[in-house]
């Protein structure tokens, strides 16, 4: 059954992916992005019927904001999932001995404080859907934020902020699933793989069709028992 997603950092990468499959799909999406107007290829999916453009930074509360009162115009009955995308990695940090502070706020800022600013703006438009209905908010991590498996994935740490932040949104992820479980939400971290985006690079292995392709399905079949997980691009459980 169709349904009505938000979905963050939807100019390119990872989020314009999502919001094409979504979209294929018959569903009604909000592509937020920080400047749609400069979003060629989101231009080309935006109908304004079941795709519509939304002006939304995450690190700016008034965006966030003003984009939750425009979605809610839209969508007065509510939305059904919020996605959690827009991430930032870089920074010049090499290793967690030579963390450089600015690195961390930055990227913090984004991964962490952006995420939880736009869920708490989202959340009563997803409410509105009622306790019978089961809403999700997915929330795009990385297997860089799994303590349990930095060892084998990048042990010296190499992008020791964008692992903190990832790690941070694992736990906040977590805390949010344990206490929304009884208004009858899904909320899970995923790890979309190593894909090939302007942040994942050219030598990336996954296609970032195959990566949204992997993620629907598992959002789409996600149940109760899911709430709280930690799941990679093809439904595999992961370890925190
Ligand atoms: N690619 C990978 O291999 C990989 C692996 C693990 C996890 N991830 C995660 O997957 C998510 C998407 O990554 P990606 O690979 O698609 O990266 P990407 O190609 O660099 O795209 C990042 C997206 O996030 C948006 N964004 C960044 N800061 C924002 C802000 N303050 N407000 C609104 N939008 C903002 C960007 O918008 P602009 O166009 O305006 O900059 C862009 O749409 C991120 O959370 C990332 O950490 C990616």
């Amino acid at each position: 059954m169709p349904s009505t997603y938000v979905v963050t950092g939807a100019s390119r990468g990872l989020g314009l992916e999502f919001i094409k499959q979504l979209a294929e799909k018959g569903n009604t999406v909000f592509a937020c992005a920080r400047n749609p107007g400069n979003a060629d290829k989101l231009k080309q999916l935006v109908d304004d019927k079941h795709v519509f453009a939304i002006k939304l930074d995450t690190t700016d509360p008034e965006s966030i904001k003003s984009a939750a009162e425009e979605v809610s115009k839209h969508a007065p009955q509510g939305i059904d999932v919020l996605i959690n995308n827009a991430g930032i990695g870089g920074g010049n940090s090499k290793s967690p001995e030579t963390l450089l502070e600015e690195d961390l706020t930055t990227i913090f800022q984004t991964n962490v404080v952006g995420v939880s600013n736009v869920t708490k703006a989202f959340l009563p438009l997803l409410q509105k859907r009622g306790q019978e209905h089961v809403k999700k908010i997915l929330n795009i991590s990385s297997i860089l934020g799994s303590i349990e498996l930095i060892n084998q994935v990048s042990p010296t740490g190499s992008q020791p902020a964008y692992n903190i932040s990832k790690a941070a949104l694992n736990m906040y992820v977590k805390m949010l699933s344990n206490n929304l479980a009884k208004e009858n939400f899904i909320v899970y971290s995923s790890h979309p793989g190593w894909v090939r985006t302007d942040l994942g690079g050219e030598s990336a292995p996954v296609e970032a069709e195959d990566s949204i392709k992997g993620q629907l399905a598992k959002l789409e079949s996600a149940t109760a028992k899911d709430n709280g997980g930690f799941f990679d691009f093809q439904g595999k459980a992961l370890p925190w």
